[in-house]
């Protein structure tokens, strides 16, 4: 099924967007509600006042006045309506002869007039590419299911098809012309998913509950280079899995069997059943694929009393540790689980929850191997991971905790990557992960000031545990895990405006990280050098007020680059290769790129990247600050036009862009919109967007990209 491009709406809109179903956190209302429970709403987790250090805060101050007055006095131009449509649909002069990289293929080499900000309910690509719907919600993933309708569903339907709300895209390749696609499904959403008043709160409960999970897809390649489609006679597509809350997961490293793992249910505290809110993740170098684990808190709450009194080695209480993961009785909970199952009640089962919140992984080679969660990589909001091997062997796993002011890690594994393809060391290599060293990230700015790298620094990595011993006092090896977030507390690591997707660069092997914004820095705690801005103002058009917001709305991409190249060292320096946001806005900085021809991009989420080593940034809450649909950028690391910033494509309304994957020789763009009409006021009934236009309500979807013939 081709998706056509709907040609009837204007690309630009020059109505600003409705502040009306848009919050502080730069999301919908809808999009807080269920995506993360109203983490904004609440007090921030993490109460340190590690990581500041005031008197270089006042320095990058300084310097940013300096660089506002450098900004106009180039002549920054004013983007913003059409004035924008404008400016970046022409490529810069060198941009019409060369192609863009001498090595990949086509999406790393192509030169594209970039997407200019529209509100359109489509997926919007430059001429010369087309895409299409690779499987929607509700697609049958493994045989057997009944079809698929929202107005008469059932569990059982729900268990066996695609789920909802795709995030993370993993693609290994299977035969000559077949892969499987492996998907994670964030969230449910039951204003968008169901008719109003068609089901009962336990029925949705329970759809919910079923809707999460992941998806391991069979595709196979179709006619046109880069594209793929779904294999859809099931008899073909002997891997397919629907991984939901039935699945049992296997805990692996030093807290496995832990007693604050340890349930009613599963007095082994090994044995997990179902994952929950999948983020992003990545896929190993032996092929599997990593998922993270992030707003698990929000599932779980309790008619009776949260628990609280335990104390931990450390000296922390039970109740300590639920506030630093933001797990608390919830008045606002729309998904009432813990009525249905009492598995989500704090009170009945107060250790379930330290059974979510981790890394897990799933073979997608595998389809009956039980997936497993790695203790190893620490208990936090994982947005995903991501695995590269170092100099001496080591599979190193970069790691984001999505939650304003909390922290980058990185894990390092205590065994060798085997690079031989036989089944032994494929069998080795999926240990990998079970024992190592986790560390936290500390980011020191050196205060250069340099107009090319503005804010830059250095860093270290911070032991927080090994498989056998513990470097944070009072916690043991198995705290240090399950209560990762207070065990960095306790080291004085740099917190970080929310770091979401962290990936190494094949190319040049520096590791981008996503820092996606703080509404809190600058209130309740001070900037520094790697987390400079503070106030941003941005205009929804032309004309439009400066509408000044507090703390920082368009986020970073951090560029680390491993002291002597090596992902094991534990120190590195660091640059901001981007401060996002309107390029007419004097904050922002693209890697010393001419401001006036760049997109404006805010809120990257998700990073991958091309052969060529070009990055690839999606984002997710662009329409709040830039009255903008979000998209998907490509961005030169090396060369001229380093921070060129160019628009791929834009998600349609009320959608973010997941999953970004560069696949088969840079032919092959795999994206995934999800949340499409997740916007204030947006129902099943009413909805704000009908993507991907083949019914009456919105789907979230996998699409893939390419060249057209
Ligand atoms: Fe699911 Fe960190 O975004
Ligand atoms: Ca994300
Ligand atoms: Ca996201």
């Amino acid at each position: 099924m081709t998706v056509t491009r709907p040609d009837d709406r204007p690309l630009l809109s020059l109505t600003p967007v409705s502040r009306e179903g848009y919050r502080h956190g730069s999301r919908s209302y809808l999009t807080c509600l269920f995506k993360c429970g109203n983490a904004c709403d609440h007090p921030e987790p993490n109460r340190t006042t590690a990581g500041h250090v005031q008197d270089e805060i006042a320095k990058a101050v300084a310097r940013r006045s300096v660089l506002r007055g450098a900004a106009v006095g180039t002549g920054a131009l004013v983007l913003g309506g059409a004035s924008a449509t404008a400016a970046a649909q022409v490529p810069p002069a060198a941009a019409a002869t060369a192609p863009l990289a001498a090595a990949g293929g086509p999406l790393a080499r192509s030169r594209f007039a970039p997407v200019p900000p529209n509100r359109r309910d489509a997926v919007v690509l430059p001429d010369g590419f087309d895409h299409h719907v690779i499987i929607r919600w509700g697609d049958p993933v493994v045989a057997g299911a009944a079809a698929f309708t929202p107005y008469d569903l059932t569990v059982d339907v729900v268990k066996k098809t695609f789920g909802y709300n795709n995030d993370y895209v993993g693609v290994v390749p299977l035969g000559r012309d077949t892969a499987l696609m492996t998907v994670n499904h964030e969230y449910d959403d039951q204003t968008l998913m169901y008719p109003a008043g068609r089901y009962t709160e336990e029925e949705m409960a329970w759809f919910g509950i079923y809707s999460h999970g992941l998806s391991v897809v069979t595709i196979k390649r179709g006619a046109v280079p880069g594209s793929w489609y779904r294999e859809k006679n099931l008899r073909k597509a002997g891997h397919n899995r629907r991984i939901n809350a039935d699945t049992t997961f296997v805990m692996t490293g030093p807290a496995a069997g832990h007693e604050l793992l340890r349930t009613s249910a599963d007095s082994s505290g090994r044995r997990v059943k179902g994952t929950l809110n999948n983020c992003a993740g990545g896929t190993t170098p032996w092929g599997t694929v990593l998922s993270g684990e992030e707003n698990f808190n929000q599932y779980f709450n309790t008619e009776g009393t949260v628990p609280g009194g335990v104390t931990l080695a450390s000296g922390a209480t039970l109740a300590d540790a639920y506030t630093r993961y933001g797990i608390a009785k919830a008045a606002g909970d729309p998904r009432k689980w813990h009525k249905y199952d009492p598995r989500f009640d704090l009170e009945a089962e107060p250790n379930e929850v330290h059974r979510f919140g981790w890394v897990v992984e799933v073979d997608p080679m595998n389809p009956t191997e039980a997936p497993r969660k790695h203790s190893m990589l620490g208990r936090f909001k994982h947005e995903g991971a991501s695995v590269t091997i170092a100099k001496n062997g080591r599979a190193v796993a970069y790691l984001g905790d999505d939650e304003r002011g909390d922290y980058l890690y990185k894990f390092v594994s205590a065994e060798k990557y085997d690079a031989r393809r036989t089944k032994a060391a494929r069998r080795h290599n999926k240990t990998l992960l079970s024992k190592g060293t986790l560390y936290v990230a500390k980011l020191t700015g050196n205060d250069a000031g340099a107009p090319e790298a503005p804010y830059d620094g250095t860093g270290e990595w911070i032991r927080l545990c090994t498989d056998t011993q513990s470097f944070v006092d009072g916690m043991t090896v198995a705290e240090v895990l399950v209560f990762t977030r207070q065990a960095a507390d306790l080291v004085s690591p740099t917190r970080m405006d929310r770091p979401e997707d962290v990936e190494v660069n094949p190319v040049n092997k520096r590791v981008y990280a996503a820092l996606t914004n703080n509404s809190n820095r600058g209130s309740s705690y001070p900037a520094d050098e790697a987390n400079p801005v503070t106030t941003s103002g941005t205009r929804t058009s032309p004309g439009a007020p400066l509408v000044n917001q507090s703390g920082n709305r368009n986020g970073y991409v951090l560029e680390i680059t491993p002291d002597k190249g090596d992902h094991a060292a534990r120190t590195f320096s660091w640059d901001l290769l981007l401060v996002c946001g309107d390029p007419e806005s004097p904050e922002t900085y693209f890697a010393g790129f001419d401001k006036s021809q760049v997109s404006r991009i805010s809120c990257p989420d998700n990073v991958t990247f091309d052969s060529a080593g070009n990055l690839w940034i999606s984002t997710d809450g662009a329409p709040t600050p830039m009255g903008q649909n979000d998209g998907l950028f490509r961005v030169p690391v090396a060369g001229p036009e380093r921070g060129h910033v160019e628009a791929f494509l834009s998600v349609p309304k009320g959608a973010e862009c997941c999953g970004p994957l560069v696949y088969d020789g840079d032919r092959s763009l795999f994206f995934a919109p999800q949340h499409p009409g997740e916007i204030g006021g947006s129902t099943f009934d009413a909805p704000a967007s009908t993507w991907p236009h083949t019914d009456d309500f919105p789907r979230p979807s996998v699409c893939v990209a390419y060249r057209q013939r």
